[in-house]
């Protein structure tokens, strides 16, 4: 038997989780545009700068996301990366499926038609470049053509072992 063949030592999905949670992230709300026309949009912190020449960002949605099948259909996301103060936004689009409410939620559309959200640190326009499987999840490479800054230096929403937090904070 070679090092290939032996097997792994198994991990459960808890300790898994619970582990990659001590890499703190920040925190994104990932937008586009249903089939119906209508905006959706997910809480995404599994979002990686991928290349700098071209720009490409990656997102890695869960199969079951709504989004995810969006981002499909319309071939374009906007990568919002949330202010310390816009934690409501996190909680309110990581509700499964279409229960994310956007009554209140100050957004406009940007070039590719998908929602920018008011007062983020960042809007990132992209389109799909491409689409990778990983697992349960899949790989969304995206082109970035626009964005968008604030320039204000506000403090970034953080996520950390399963509960947000901000920089400075203890
Ligand atoms: C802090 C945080 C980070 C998350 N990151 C991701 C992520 O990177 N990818 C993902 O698919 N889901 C992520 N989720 C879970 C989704 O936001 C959640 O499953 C959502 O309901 C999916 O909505 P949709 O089916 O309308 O797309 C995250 C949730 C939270 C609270």
């Amino acid at each position: 038997m070679t090092a290939l063949d032996e097997p792994t030592a198994e991990v459960t999905a808890a300790e898994f989780r619970d582990a990659i949670g001590h890499f703190a992230t920040g925190v994104t709300i990932v937008t586009s545009i249903g089939a119906d026309g209508e905006p959706v949009g997910t809480t995404a912190s599994a979002v990686t700068s991928l290349s700098l020449d071209p720009p490409l960002v990656l997102v890695c949605f869960d199969r079951a996301s709504l989004t995810l099948h969006a981002v499909r259909t319309h071939g374009a996301f906007v990568v919002n990366v949330l202010a310390a103060p816009q934690r409501h936004l996190s909680a309110n689009f990581a509700r499964r499926g279409l229960a994310a409410a956007w009554d209140g939620v100050r957004h406009r559309p940007g070039p590719t038609g998908s929602p920018r959200l008011d007062g983020v640190l960042a809007a990132l326009e992209c389109t799909v470049e491409d689409s990778i499987p990983g697992g349960d999840h899949e790989i969304v490479v995206g082109r970035v053509h626009a964005i968008e800054t604030d320039g204000k230096d506000a403090a970034p929403l953080l996520y950390w072992r399963g509960a947000y937090g901000s920089l400075g904070e203890a």
